[in-house]
């Protein structure tokens, strides 16, 4: 498209459509042809298209909307301590950079642990514990309509949004939001699957946690941790360690860091969850089923 129709399109101010469109031809994002610019094939797949397996762009959402906290650097590396309000767009950003861990759950995961997929279909109970704006409730709940689903998250912004979006999906009350913290989850056998996407990583308390998730399950039900993990050689300069490292950086704004594969083992091993399978889904995200 032209700058002036894709801004027409989109009701977009068409100079600053204009700049972006040269600016992203000079990165080499879009091509130019006869005035008309598009977005290549490969690129599409990788940024824009969110339910391919190949979509990475939610990684830079992720990063571009912490840069604005990043002000909180100046205070952490000179006195060790993050300031106030370093976490404003931590809940957004993370929204943008789960996206993808959704789309691997049921394109990869799923396929590699069919009991796992034919007990959804049959109808479980599952809690998803740091359900964040509740982005994985919402897809696999549409996706298993037999099951219902709890997310719980301490976030009091995200679970309003979370509710907000199941009830313009219509999805009833089989899936339900919370606030609370894995730290003082009370659940007792109460659920068959327990989801923890990306939550590990930020806890201090992360036995108590695991310990209080293990409760919340039915002997032999579904554990599946979804985490980023660093790799033993973490000085190699591959791509997967250019985007942990980039991202662990980050991280440290929020007092945490990405745990290694050996860490969260133990971890697992010492929760008393037993037969735990470690899947690289690719750019250093790891999902862990383990059964109580
Ligand atoms: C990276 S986000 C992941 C969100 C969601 N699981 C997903 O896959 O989209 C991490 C979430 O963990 C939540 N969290 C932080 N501390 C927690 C705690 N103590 N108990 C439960 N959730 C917590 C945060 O509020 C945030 O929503």
């Amino acid at each position: 498209m032209s700058p002036a129709g894709l801004a027409a399109e989109c009701g977009l101010y068409e100079p600053a459509v204009r700049a972006w469109c040269r600016a992203a031809f000079a990165l080499r994002v879009i091509e130019h042809n006869g005035g008309l610019y598009r977005v290549p094939n490969s690129t599409r797949r990788l940024l824009v298209s969110e339910d391919s397996n190949d979509y990475i762009g939610g990684q830079f959402s992720y990063l571009a909307l912490r840069s604005l906290d990043f002000g909180a650097f100046d205070e952490l590396f000179k006195k060790g301590r993050v300031a106030r309000g370093a976490a404003t767009h931590l809940a957004e950003a993370s929204g943008e950079a789960t996206k993808w861990d959704h789309t691997a759950f049921v394109r990869l995961v799923l396929p590699r642990f069919p009991r796992l997929g034919s007990l959804l279909a049959r109808g479980a109970r599952v809690l998803d514990l740091g359900c964040g704006a509740g982005g994985w409730d919402l897809r696999i709940a549409q996706r298993f309509p037999k099951s219902s689903f709890v997310g719980i998250d301490p976030d009091r912004r995200a679970v309003a949004r979370a509710r907000g979006t199941a009830t313009e999906l219509r999805l009833g009350a089989r899936v339900r939001f919370a606030q609370g913290r894995g730290e003082s989850l009370a659940y007792r056998e109460a659920f068959d699957v327990v989801y923890l996407g990306e939550v590990l990583y930020a806890l201090s308390a992360k036995r108590k946690v695991l310990s209080n998730c293990r409760r919340a399950l039915r002997a032999g039900g579904f554990l599946v941790v979804a985490e980023g993990l660093l790799e033993a050689q973490t000085n190699s300069r591959n791509p997967t360690n250019q985007l942990l490292s980039a991202m662990n950086l980050e991280y440290t704004l929020q007092g945490a860091g990405f745990l290694s594969k050996h860490e969260l083992r133990e971890l697992l091993q010492e929760g008393g969850l037993r037969g735990s399978q470690f899947f690289h889904a690719g750019g250093g995200l790891w999902f862990v089923v383990s059964r109580k």
